[in-house]
């Protein structure tokens, strides 16, 4: 208590010279004044107090009661150099600059500006912007009634984070506060993760919709869940369910796996532009992993009829690993085709008039020079038409498999053997009646 009254005085002291004397004036050619008042004081104090509350009662001071923004900028780039605290007060206080010059310009437009405050205190006007916009991030989390103490301790590269988020950088925060609070020791790129596991990168939001067939997902934004390694990139599902999926209706997954349709659907004001999706979410899944899966087998027609139904079976020959049912686990490619065939049929039949079935699927080209290649997207797509379903369109996805880690051996392997990996998965898609491709 002592501390705070002794620099309250201080500060009280500073504001009396601010208001009556030049010397608080910042000086156009940009050299310090000479300033033997209280401001030097508190800039004093505010560099030599040890104390880490003594600090940052300082700084709170001094962020509320100096009205002068070559000042606030000195103090910024005081504080930077504290730990803790240090990004925080920077941040806030080039914020608390900002505002007071935006505020002068209002009433004169020959005020001070942000780039001679930058030149006066010997700082890039782009490196200040940034700490702007990263101190504003804080002050509209504590004007929404957000405790911020917390990101008090917060690393520089914390708030870059929040700064990168654009518009995004006060939930940034938000988020962050959340996650320090019940992880206190965690680190800016464990909060980071945390953030970009719900929200994801900003390439990935950017990246959803695509605007051709050709579907190339870098950064998938919804990541695969731990206990389930043969899901599909969230991407995927998003772009055709935009492209070909009713705006209401039931839409059905019946091969659901981690259920990633529901991740995705859930997530639909990240992808869906302008429209307004109102779809009802049906998953299956012959063995069901996740509660919200009812239990099915996709050879049988479905318990509902579907206007949009999306699948993406066990690939045939690679998927033996994951997976126990008989298209994981077939012995040979013609009897993959036979459970096929009854999966296309039964699903053909669960489609409502109109309905539109998705089919994802790789080729498969073996590894042995002697394994035949299978053109199964193509056979499967003879399914479909032979139970009369018209195609609609084809979307290509990358499989990303030439520059996963480690296949570098099999990618000289193909090369020197003329025989190309399989790395794209083709999504088929048809509609129950009508024969225009609409
Ligand atoms: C590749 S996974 C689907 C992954 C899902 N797209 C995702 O992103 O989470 C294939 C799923 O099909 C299921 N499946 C295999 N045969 C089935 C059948 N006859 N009926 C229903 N589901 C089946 C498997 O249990 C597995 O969960």
């Amino acid at each position: 208590m002592k501390l705070i009254s002794k620099t309250q005085n201080k500060v009280a002291e500073l504001l009396t010279n601010s208001h009556t004397s030049s010397q608080l004036e910042i000086s156009g050619n940009g050299s310090l004044q000479h300033q033997k008042n209280g401001a030097e004081d508190l800039l004093n104090q505010f560099q030599n107090v040890v104390d880490n509350n003594s600090f940052y009662e300082t700084a709170e001071l001094i962020f509320t009661e100096i009205l002068d923004p070559k000042q606030l900028a000195q103090c910024a780039e005081l504080a930077c150099k504290r730990e803790p605290g240090g990004a925080f007060y920077r941040a806030k206080l080039w914020a608390r600059v900002s505002q007071i010059i935006e505020a002068r310009r209002e009433d004169d437009s020959n005020q001070l500006k942000l780039s001679q405050v930058c030149n006066q205190v010997g700082v890039g006007l782009t490196r200040a912007k940034g700490f702007v916009a990263q101190g504003q991030a804080i002050i509209n989390v504590e004007e929404a009634g957000v405790e911020t103490t917390i990101l008090r301790k917060a690393s520089p590269l914390l708030f870059q984070y929040a700064q990168r988020q654009r518009t995004g950088a006060k939930e940034y925060l938000i988020e962050a506060i959340k996650f320090l609070e019940t992880n206190p020791e965690a680190t800016h790129t464990q909060v980071h993760r945390n953030w970009c596991q719900k929200n994801g990168s900003i390439k990935a939001n950017l990246d959803i919709i695509k605007p051709s067939d050709w579907w190339a997902f870098s950064h998938p934004k919804w990541r695969q869940e731990e206990d389930f390694p043969g899901s599909i990139p969230g991407e995927v599902y998003a772009n055709a369910l935009y492209y070909f999926a009713p705006q209401s209706g039931i839409a059905v997954d019946p091969m659901a796996g981690s259920g990633m349709l529901k991740r995705v659907y859930e997530d639909r004001d990240l992808w869906q532009k302008d429209s307004n999706f109102q779809l009802k979410i049906e998953l299956f899944d012959l063995h069901p992993r996740r509660h919200f899966i009812k239990k099915h087998d996709a050879r049988e027609p479905l318990p509902i009829k579907a206007d949009w139904i999306f699948i993406d079976p066990p690939y045939y020959g690679q998927s033996s690993h994951l997976f126990t049912d008989q298209l994981a686990c077939t012995d040979s490619y013609d009897s993959y085709l036979r459970v096929m065939k009854e999966i296309i049929t039964a699903l053909a039949e669960s489609l409502n008039p109109k309905g539109r079935l998705c089919i994802f699927l790789p080729k498969w080209s073996g590894f042995r020079l002697e394994d035949p290649n299978h053109d199964i997207p193509s056979d499967v797509y003879s399914m479909a038409i032979a139970c009369g379903l018209n195609w609609i369109d084809t979307a290509y996805v990358s499989r990303g498999r030439q520059q996963e880690p480690g296949s570098a051996t099999k990618n000289n392997m193909a090369k020197r053997d003329r025989r190309m990996r399989s790395d794209t998965c083709v999504l088929n898609v048809f509609k129950k009646g009508g024969n225009d491709n609409v």
